[in-house]
């Protein structure tokens, strides 16, 4: 990693955990591992292979020793996998992951729903895990519902910040904002990050968007405004948490990476790479996916001119009739 390169940005692909754990049908083992290897060759910094939940919490991820055992090491990727209390550090400290992400919510409610816990008792966890975890591999903090609780909605950027004091006193360097639900604006997700960044300016932090009502790349810019350089997002757009209703996907990747190229930024992604695993999510999940520059082609896309255009029987209104047709 170039660290002086201050255009630089890390995108982290999560389409495989907060992906999957959504879908319908199980998708199998060995498709799992393919697509991991072919993303972790498309150039992304990080990719969350799976979460280490219970699996009657989470059976699309029943398979997560496997996975992670099955998936081929490239060099310059994190391998991160989600952890939400101590039995799941373990099992993940045993398949040697490069990151633990250990998850709880900024609103009660939802902590409740998803990790049957308190947040007080998050904590608890997080700090019997630190030990274990400490030096055998690195430590990213998630919060969800940091922008909005679909239980509780607002929630205070005060009752952030506390929460972030608390992780870092605890000695966590790596932290995640997350907008479960869509429920973030542009002009908050700048306010926050800015004042996250203005007190804690050596915290590596993650952006991390649900796109469920449509401002998932509007508020990536902000956050980027903001300062932040890492951000989650997820192949196809895929994702959604089990156990918040009305979740939807993520911020596709694709999409991400490819406004950002557009803007300038260095992402360190082969977007034609990207573009051609993203094509093969359809088949593998059995549905089509929200992902748009896929359908439309990146903004460099040209078209061949109508070879008749100009003359009568092709004017633009008998063009546009025969489109209506
Ligand atoms: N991995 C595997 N099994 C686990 C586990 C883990 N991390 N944590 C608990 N279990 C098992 C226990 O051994 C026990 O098994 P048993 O019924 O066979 O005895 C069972 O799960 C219940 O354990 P308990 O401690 O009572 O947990 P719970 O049922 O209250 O569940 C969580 C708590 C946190 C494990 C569960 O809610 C969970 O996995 N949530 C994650 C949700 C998630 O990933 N959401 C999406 C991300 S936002
Ligand atoms: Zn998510």
């Amino acid at each position: 990693m170039n660290t002086t390169d201050r255009q630089r940005l890390f995108i982290q692909d999560v389409a495989v955990r907060d992906g999957f754990q959504i879908e319908p049908r199980f998708v199998p083992t060995e498709q799992k591992i393919a697509l991991i290897d072919r993303l972790g060759r498309c150039g992304l910094a990080k990719i969350e292979v799976t979460s280490f939940s219970s699996p009657k919490a989470i059976p699309m991820l029943a398979d997560a020793e496997v996975v992670m055992r099955g998936i081929a090491r490239i060099e310059g990727v994190e391998y991160a996998a989600l952890v939400p209390n101590l039995r799941g550090c373990e099992r993940a400290l045993a398949c040697n992951v490069d990151e633990i992400n250990l998850v709880m919510s900024a609103s009660e409610s939802h902590n409740r729903a998803n990790l049957g816990m308190s947040c007080e008792d998050s904590l608890r966890q997080f700090a019997k895990i630190l030990p274990l975890a400490h030096g055998a591999t690195a430590i990213n903090a998630s919060l969800s519902t940091a922008f909005g609780c679909p239980f509780e909605g607002s929630v205070p950027a005060g009752r952030v910040m506390d929460l972030i004091a608390r992780l870092t006193d605890m000695g966590i360097a790596r932290v995640s904002l997350c907008d479960t639900t869509g429920m973030a604006n542009p002009a908050q997700v700048e306010d926050i990050f800015g004042s996250v960044l203005r007190m804690w300016p050596t915290l590596q932090v993650t952006a991390h968007f649900h796109n469920t009502r449509g401002m998932g790349l509007a508020n990536a810019v902000a956050a980027l405004n903001a300062g932040v350089r890492h951000f989650d997002a997820s192949l196809g757009g895929l994702g959604g948490c089990p156990f918040a209703p009305g979740a939807t996907g993520n911020v596709c990747t694709e999409d991400l990476v490819h406004m950002f190229d557009s803007m300038g930024w260095n992402t360190g992604v082969d977007l034609t790479e990207l573009l051609e695993v993203a094509a093969a999510l359809p088949i593998i999940v059995g549905h089509d996916v929200p992902g748009q520059v896929l359908k439309a082609g990146p903004w460099t896309r040209r078209h061949a001119l109508p070879p008749t255009q100009g003359s009568p029987a092709m004017s633009p209104s008998n063009v546009c009739a025969g489109v209506r047709a």
